[in-house]
């Protein structure tokens, strides 16, 4: 699995929007607010050899808590590890920050709390991501949310500690060959 910070071709892009953006558990995704997540760096791009299989976004809610998501995988490629792939790597690259999620996807549900995420209600959320809910809500994300509808309850989840290092945590966490160096000699990276 090759995990990139840009997408590898235009195409890449299309691919993943057509299949998101027909997806009940994310509201909406245009292609602007994909390409704001890499003009930021808050995105990785997940490849099989040379396809695209999926990507995991967050945004910085403030200088203490990030939001991760969206992210999804494609449909072929799932149930084989690489959602659970994904979420470890948006929880490792924002260590240190208090993380906040929302989903109604019961599957990311169950993914989340294996995680070390708290499930609280909407009472329970902390001040900071109130603002940074509001300052999302647009007329057309309503409109669209509004539009994919479903029975599943949306959730919030928030993960204020770095738990102990947690068995999701390890278990997939894809060995990172990291460069061997000898006294005197530079790295080639
Ligand atoms: C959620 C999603 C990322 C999971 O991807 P995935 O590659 O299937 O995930 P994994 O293979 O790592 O499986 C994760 C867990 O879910 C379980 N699972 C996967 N598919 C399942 C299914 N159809 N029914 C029940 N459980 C399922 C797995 O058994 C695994 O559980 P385990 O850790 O106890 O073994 C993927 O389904 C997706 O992209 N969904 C749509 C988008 C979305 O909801 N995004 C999140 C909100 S922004």
């Amino acid at each position: 699995m090759e995990i990139l910070e840009s997408p590898k071709s235009e195409n890449d892009l299309n691919i993943l929007l057509q299949e998101v953006n027909l997806s009940s558990f994310i509201g909406q995704l245009t292609e602007e607010e994909l390409r704001q997540y890499i003009t930021n760096r808050t995105i990785y791009f997940f490849y099989d050899d040379k396809e695209v299989v999926g990507f995991g976004a967050w945004e910085a809610i403030n200088s203490e808590w990030t939001e991760i998501g969206p992210f999804y995988n494609l449909e072929r490629y799932r149930g084989k590890g690489l959602g659970t792939l994904i979420v470890q790597h948006l929880v490792m690259v924002n260590a240190g920050k208090k993380l906040y999620a929302v989903t109604k996807n019961s599957i990311v549900k169950k993914m989340l709390v294996k995680f070390g995420f708290q499930n609280v209600s909407v009472l329970e959320l902390p001040w900071p991501i109130y603002g940074h809910l509001m300052s999302k809500l647009s007329l057309s994300r309503l409109f669209n949310l509004g539009r994919k509808l479903s029975l599943e309850p949306v959730a919030q989840f928030i993960r204020t500690t770095e738990p102990v290092q947690l068995e999701a945590e390890k278990s997939t966490l894809p060995a990172i060959p990291l460069p061997e160096f000898r006294e005197g000699e530079s790295a080639a990276i």
